[in-house]
């Protein structure tokens, strides 16, 4: 198998905000640009529960998608005025062709005044940045953004991919029978980040999670979130409510509201 660009093992947990940016510069961004065509072809099924919180909003409201990909979601409602922003210009591309409203933003600063939008949908983005303090800042421009009494659904990847006894479908779909002990958490050490065996268990919550495009791998940095981790980082907000927090199908899921 030819190594992309993107496939190296030999990145490690970043120490500063520089090395963070570095990170998910070479393992978040670079990578969605060059798997963006691929990468849009597997993502078309509306997730039933984000289309059900977007269902919620009344005709007309400010909805922003934030990390919206190929804006699989910008079209659920043509009564709710949606705008996309990604980091990914190639993603950007295919939402522009598809006549989307979007805009190119990293999502820990968007380029927009606070108390704009009625809600925010924020779906399997969080998880590519690489340190709590990313992750928190993400949370925040999300808040900042949003108008009080506005709601936001954010969802991250669960590193439990089976809870009582039920396996995600991502597990589900398991192509190899690889045990744990010939995936990622026997061959790194405890900086370095470990690739991901596609499809088992996740052994660490930060890896490189392989994309294989034709002959080429690309390596995509996770930190996998465990149980109550999303929303312990919400509550260091003072001026939000959790509303209801689930897990789906390996992801979890929380709904706020803006409180002031
Ligand atoms: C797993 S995809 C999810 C795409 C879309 N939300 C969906 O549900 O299909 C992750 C998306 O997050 C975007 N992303 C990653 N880091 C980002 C950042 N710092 N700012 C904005 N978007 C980012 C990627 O470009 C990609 O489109």
């Amino acid at each position: 198998m030819n190594q992309s660009s993107s496939e190296h093992s030999s990145s490690t947990l970043p120490k500063t905000d520089s090395d963070a940016y570095r990170l998910e510069q070479e393992h978040v961004h670079k990578v969605y640009n060059e798997i963006a065509h691929k990468f849009s072809d597997s993502r078309y099924k509306p997730w039933p529960q984000v289309v059900e919180f977007l269902q919620t909003f009344p005709g007309a409201s400010y909805v922003l998608d934030i990390g919206c990909g190929n804006g699989k979601y910008l079209n659920v409602r043509k009564d709710l005025l949606m705008i996309g922003c990604d980091r990914s210009e190639g993603l950007l591309e295919i939402c522009r062709e598809r006549h989307y409203q979007v805009f190119l933003s990293d999502c820990m600063a968007i380029p927009v005044p606070e108390n704009t939008f009625d809600g925010v949908i924020c779906i399997a983005v969080i998880h590519h940045m690489s340190t709590d303090n990313r992750r928190l800042k993400a949370l925040k421009e999300i808040v900042r953004i949003m108008k009080v009494n506005g709601q936001a659904l954010v969802t991250v990847w669960a590193k439990e991919q089976e809870i009582n006894e039920k396996k995600s479908t991502y597990i589900r779909k398991s192509v190899k029978s690889m045990t744990s002990s010939e995936n990622e958490s026997s061959i790194a050490t405890d900086n370095e980040l470990a690739v991901h065996t596609p499809r088992t268990k996740f052994q660490r919550s930060d890896c490189l999670v392989p994309w294989i495009k034709l002959t080429a791998t690309y390596l995509r940095y996770c930190h996998v979130f465990v149980q109550n981790e999303l929303d312990n980082l919400l509550k260091q907000l003072s001026n939000i409510e959790i509303l209801k927090s689930y897990n789906d199908d390996g992801n979890w899921c929380t709904i706020f509201r803006k409180t002031a």
